[in-house]
């Protein structure tokens, strides 16, 4: 059967190699290439010129670094760019670049045409741990983010780690976070792993760095295999700390506070949660919190995006919808390091303001 992790290519350097994998994956040497400004400049001529000299036919397409280029208007005038260029069922989409330009170009290889296989090559450790893989790829709609998309498999998830050397610390910092999020949810010896090896990851180093996003990715693709239109509650374990996160950055409004800074406060408050709850006992807790303290924020950021909010207005800014009247959160909790649920209760409000100021009281006392 093909798998979402038979499709993921962990190597140094992939590009040379891509002629040769699309070969073994029945793609046809005919690629339209996405990147954003900074993957074009970063890499655009040397991934170009290995192609062309792999016999492939190339397109290019360019959109601006940042999130308003997931939207409508931008996929509507790359359709149009690929239609000039007379692109048809028979190229696919190599998108080069982080989770914007992955899930851009997963959207319009979905819809193009009905759909040309997509092919993804990660330049941020978000991307290449997180978004790359699973085939959830969206735009964004001016009333919320991501919720014009698809379910559309990569054929090809292509992972060279060494892309992430020129990625500022805190994008990688931002990465660690989902990082660090698999440890916590489905691996206590990856959790252990990260323990020891945490700065060595950050600092890029090999081999750890290899092994800490090829584990990622192959943890998050085997989720994805064993449940992959989030029914059984096992995808949904992906969103540890994400219920806060959300809250988070919707209180932000997306603004100066990155997804993986989110997620790493959202990780905290749901640590505190699952101890509050009674799920995990005190020493997985505080051996939790001690690797949640290894991560970086740059200045300010803490205060203004979190310590700033007190904690019944997050919990306010966690519920999607305000309007819905039978409104409940949904909880993903630990009962050990290396595993979690989907708690499918009611959690009183007050546990969730409590370990929302649990957390605040922890993020207080590290500085
Ligand atoms: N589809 C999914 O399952 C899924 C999961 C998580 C997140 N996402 C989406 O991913 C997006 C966030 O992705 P992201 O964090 O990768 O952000 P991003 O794509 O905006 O990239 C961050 C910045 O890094 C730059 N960059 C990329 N690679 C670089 C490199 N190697 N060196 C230097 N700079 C580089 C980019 O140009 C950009 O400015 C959000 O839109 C989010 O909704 C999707
Ligand atoms: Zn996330």
């Amino acid at each position: 059967m093909e798998t979402p992790s038979s499709h993921i290519v962990v190597r140094t350097p992939v590009i040379d190699a891509i002629g040769e994998l699309y070969a073994a994956h029945g793609l046809a040497r005919k690629c339209v290439l996405l990147f954003d400004g900074n993957t074009r400049r970063l890499f655009g001529d040397r991934i170009l010129e290995s192609l062309q000299r792999q016999g492939f036919q190339t397109r290019e397409l360019v959109v601006p670094a940042r999130e308003t280029s997931k939207s409508l208007p931008s996929a509507w005038k790359l359709y149009g760019a690929m239609i000039e260029a007379d692109v048809d069922r028979s190229w696919n989409l190599l998108c080069v670049g982080g989770g914007v330009v992955g899930d851009l170009g997963g959207y319009i290889a979905a819809s193009y045409y009905r759909g040309i296989p997509v092919v993804q090559l990660p330049t941020t450790l978000l991307a290449m741990t997180d978004s790359s893989i699973g085939g959830k790829v969206a735009i964004n709609h001016p009333l919320g983010k991501n919720l014009i998309g698809f379910f559309h498999l990569p054929e090809l998830v292509l992972i060279d780690p060494s892309f992430l050397r020129s990625l500022p610390s805190r994008e990688i910092y931002g990465g660690m976070a989902e990082v660090v999020k698999y440890g916590f949810i489905s691996d206590r010896s990856f959790f252990d792993f990260l323990n020891e090896h945490f700065d060595e990851v950050v600092g890029l180093r090999e081999p750890y760095l290899t092994e800490a996003v090829s584990r990622s990715a192959f943890t998050k693709a085997e989720v994805v295999e064993k449940d992959f239109r989030e029914t059984t509650g096992l995808r949904a374990t992906l969103n540890f700390g994400h219920t806060f996160a959300h809250g988070l950055e919707k209180l932000a409004e997306y603004r100066n506070l990155r997804h993986g800074e989110a997620v790493t406060i959202g990780m905290v408050c749901a640590l505190f949660l699952s101890k509050r709850l009674g799920f995990l006992p005190e020493p997985e807790l505080a051996e939790g919190l001690g690797l949640m303290r290894r991560f970086r924020f740059p200045g300010g950021v803490v205060d203004r995006r979190f310590l700033a909010h007190g904690s019944d207005a997050i919990f306010e800014s966690m519920f999607s919808d305000k309007k819905k009247i039978d409104r409940k959160l949904r909880f993903v909790l630990l009962d050990r390091i290396g595993h979690a649920f989907l708690h499918g209760e009611d959690v009183k409000n007050a546990e969730v303001t409590g370990a929302i100021d649990d957390a605040r009281a922890w993020f207080s006392n590290r500085k």
